[in-house]
């Protein structure tokens, strides 16, 4: 058998289907497009659940990919075992509602025979056992032998992830021989031994699974075939690990290289950390290309998950400073001509990883050695469940997930206490969420199952801000209503509607809804796919389902909200021109009053900087340029270099939002038709929201007007007060600070002499017992505890063998001091155990050092008797 390599193999599956009438298309992102059921694509099928479960309409009813996929699912094996990876690549070959099993089955086999040239008597099958039609097919046109065909129950041949499409199933397995089997007389495919590989999976996505476990039959049958590439080239390449694949290879050999350490490609602990890093390195690549930043939600936890137990695993091997950015440029080598993607978000990719790597190798130190303390207690004590307290502490000031530092307590036999932890970030995240507080209505999801069976909404909002509409459903809290009196609030749906939906990062639009009989006002505007709910506060009259209703946008609200819009995409165009080209919209929220914009950049922008965006702004906006939405096909919007939003999935048509030809954006937003109607562009200011993410928040137009006479009156305000105008406010300014310098100066020469006066009397007024000189002094409020301490000293400085008692009496309280001389420390003098009898004498307590200590007391009217004690005292 030829060996072929990894992205060779690629090719040719491609190129096959492609021959057979397939649509070739790239790889889709690794962040599911409006599928909320996952987190990250893991399958060839997951982005295409739409065309089976036919919702959407594919681009054509043949297709073939070679997907991007992560599962963590085995994540705890990943390292210990030579197969198991979080990331790999499907390749996948999928009929909506065309060919069916036959094809499939047939073609499956010819590329593996024809064109891999793999052995005919070393492949075998396996069949849902009560599948005839698969069966006849693997034995009467592909003719393969009745004992190579394995019969398995639904456990192994129906498949399902989560919801949505799925159906029996028929895999392919390739037999290693006898020397990898375990020799019992029965096996055979479905073995758990290691002699026979199941590398491709034909599904026959028959069924709609929801999420009670219901099978609904599908309109049309489907084909959706996935081939692990990886565990292709295992084959071709006669080896039975992952990590000996020609391009896994190439990223290994250079971890032994960055650490120094050799795989033997055994069980020994290096080779378990190499594995690890070698796997990890190219999830974070791929993941941090298609837009997903570290965070402790969602994707962004897998990747930070991912990140540090990978930093973790380099430490391992001794490896110094960071190293993960500088990998991750083996990944790009070996893949960025199957997805350029990476190739070209290289510098990107590289900063994000040197960002959060920095990050957590600052604080892996302190937190291991703390870890380490944690589990030397636990061992005295006999214990081993390290608290969820310390687990949590260990997340959240050292930055260790949660699974990491289970990893590593499971490495010492100890485990850790989850559902403490669980406790604490529940208090965490409750504590976050009573501070935000949402504007976006809880149970909207739930609702939002109703509204979709309402049919579409048509959406007028672009042409118009009015318009004529019926109401086709009335809901709340999840309930349809049959009609709405005065007072009421609730979600409606209408046919058709001006109203702009929250979305895209704008704010929904507001205004009302009437009749002759009825008025009320909208107060905001969710969609669900294409249908609008409408949430309305009845003004008066009564609605039913089925009336007629006339709906009108506020004006002023909606283009206040259109300036910050168009300003944003000003400002976003802006930013690559002045930061540079690795800028991307992290996030946006455009409101009625301002802008904010989260993008990717790695460190503060500095003032010129900013000066510079907001110039470029404002130009801009004064060279009025005429702003225009035309709707375009994804390609085509692409290839005139529209932005896009980075990591976003966009439908087959788009709509594109140009500003001249300065700004060109994919965008579904409401829009200025020129951009002098922004009016003017400010920007309040510029934060840190992430690890490389960066916020500007800023306003237009008439937020600019106010904002400015604002300024102005606080600026009047403050020349008033000072006695002067607004133009001479600097100066005045400038001057006062200059006399308030030369006054503190002076308050404080002051004050010194102040205390020199102090201690002088304090001296004239002391005692001499037993040889010690006692010093004795009730001060009143002009002076500070600090003040009581600088005299000790000073008093110290001058006057060997003293005992100094002082008293400080302000608000109703005494704090005394007590000091003594470094020579009386030797005699056994000691101002811990002195004051504490002394402050006992005014009803008070406390301690301290040998030479210096203090206490409090609340009776200021036994300060005398307290001073006088010390005088007995010595
Ligand atoms: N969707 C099928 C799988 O992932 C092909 O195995």
């Amino acid at each position: 058998m030829e060996k072929i390599g990894l992205n060779q193999l690629r090719t040719m599956f491609l190129e096959f289907y492609r021959e057979k009438e397939h649509y070739v298309r790239k790889s889709y992102s690794l962040v599911p497009e409006k599928d909320k059921s996952l987190l990250i694509i893991n399958s060839g099928m997951a982005p295409l659940k739409p065309y089976f479960a036919g919702i959407e309409t594919p681009p054509a009813p043949r297709m073939a990919t070679c997907q991007k996929c992560i599962r963590t699912g085995d994540i705890d094996n990943v390292g210990y075992t030579a197969r198991h990876g979080t990331f790999f690549e499907m390749l996948g070959s999928f009929s909506f509602g065309d060919y069916f099993k036959k094809e499939s089955l047939s073609w499956g086999w010819e590329f593996m025979t024809q064109v891999l040239k793999l052995p005919e008597e070393r492949l075998w099958a396996s069949i849902y056992e009560e599948d005839e039609e698969a069966y006849d097919i693997w034995r009467n046109v592909i003719r393969m032998p009745e004992e190579r065909i394995v019969r398995l129950g639904k456990d192994d041949n129906f498949w399902q992830i989560g919801i949505g499409p799925c159906g029996p199933c028929s895999e392919v397995y390739y037999d290693r021989g006898e020397e990898f089997g375990c020799g019992k007389p029965d096996c055979k495919p479905g073995c758990e031994c290691d002699r026979y590989v199941e590398f491709w999976n034909h599904v026959f996505t028959q069924f709609n699974a929801d999420t009670e476990n219901n099978y609904t039959p599908l309109a049309h049958k489907n084909i959706d075939t996935g081939l692990g590439l990886e565990r292709l080239a295992c084959i071709m390449q006669e080896t039975d690990s992952i990590f000996a694949v020609d391009t896994i290879r190439h990223i290994l050999k250079k971890v032994e290289k960055v650490s120094g350490v050799a795989y033997e490609g055994g069980a020994a602990k290096t080779d378990v950390s190499i594995r690890i890093i070698t796997d990890h390195i190219r999830s974070i690549t791929f993941m941090i290309g298609d837009g997903i930043l570290p965070s402790n939600e969602g994707r962004g936890y897998v990747l930070r998950r991912l990140l540090r137990r990978a930093a973790r695993h380099g430490k391992l091997l001794g490896v110094e400073g960071t190293f993960l950015a500088n990998l991750s440029e083996n990944v790009i080598e070996v893949s960025g001509d199957a997805y350029p993607e990476i190739r070209e978000r290289k510098e990107y990719i590289h900063r994000i990883l040197s960002i959060e790597e920095e990050k957590f190798s600052n604080t892996i130190d302190q937190g291991m050695s703390l870890l380490r303390e944690h589990m030397e207690e636990m061992k005295r004590a006999g214990e081993t469940v390290l608290s969820g307290d310390k687990v949590f502490r260990l997340y959240d000031t050292f930055g260790f997930p949660y699974e990491l530092t289970e990893e590593i307590l499971a490495e010492e036999g100890c485990s850790a206490d989850e559902e403490g932890f669980r406790r604490n970030m529940e208090h965490q995240k409750e504590t976050a969420r009573s501070a935000r507080k949402s504007d976006m209505d809880q149970g909207w999801a739930d609702e939002a199952a109703l509204f979709a069976a309402q049919g579409k909404t048509e959406f007028i909002g672009y042409q118009t801000l009015q318009g004529e509409a019926v109401v086709k459903g009335i809901f709340w809290d999840k309930k349809p209503l049959d009609s709405l009196k005065e007072g009421d609030v609730a979600r409606i749906v209408l046919d058709r509607t001006p109203f702009y939906a929250e979305g895209g990062g704008q704010a929904s639009d507001t205004g009302m809804v009437y009749n002759d009989s009825f008025s009320a006002e909208v107060q905001s505007v969710v969609r669900f796919q294409d249908v609008f709910a409408h949430k309305i506060c009845v003004i008066s009259g009564a609605l039913q389902p089925g009336d007629r209703l006339h709906a009108m946008v506020s004006a002023v609200r909606r283009n206040e909200t259109a300036r910050n819009h168009t300003a944003t995409h000003l400002l976003q165009k802006a930013l690559r021109q002045v930061l540079g080209d690795h800028v991307e919209q992290a996030g946006s929220s455009v409101t009625e009053e301002s802008l904010r914009f989260d993008f990717t950049h790695f460190e503060a922008v500095s003032r010129a900087q900013l000066a510079e965006i907001e110039n470029i702004v404002n130009e801009k906006i004064c060279q009025f340029l005429p702003v225009e939405a035309r709707e375009m096909p994804l390609e085509e919007a692409l290839k005139t270099g529209a932005m896009s939003l980075f990591g976003e999935k966009y439908g087959d048509t788009v709509r594109v939002v140009s500003v001249g030809d300065f700004s060109c954006e994919l965008c579904g937003g409401t829009h200025l038709s020129n951009s002098g109607q922004a009016g003017a562009f400010k920007i309040l200011s510029e934060s840190s929201v992430a690890a490389g993410v960066r916020r500007i928040e800023a306003i237009t137009g008439s937020g600019v007007y106010k904002r400015l006479n604002e300024s102005e009156r606080i600026l009047s305000e403050a020349a008033e007060t000072l006695k002067t105008n607004t133009d001479g406010l600097a100066a005045k300014v400038a001057s006062l600070a200059e006399e308030v310098k030369g006054c503190r100066k002076e308050l404080e020469e002051f004050r010194r002499s102040a205390l020199d006066t102090v201690i002088g009397k304090s001296l004239e007024d002391a005692v001499t017992i037993n040889g010690v000189k006692l010093v004795r002094r009730h001060l009143k409020e002009d002076y500070d505890v600090n003040d009581l301490r600088i005299l000790c000293d000073k008093i110290k400085e001058v006057s060997p063998s003293t005992v100094i008692v002082l008293a400080l009496e302000g608000e109703g309280k005494v704090t005394f001091i007590v000091a003594v001389t470094d020579d009386l420390l030797d005699k056994g003098y000691h101002a811990g155990n002195l004051i504490k009898k002394i402050a006992a004498a005014a009803g008070g307590g406390g301690g301290g050092k040998a030479d210096m200590a203090q206490a409090g007391a609340k009776d200021v009217s036994r300060i005398k008797d307290a001073l006088d004690t010390a005088a007995t005292l010595l």
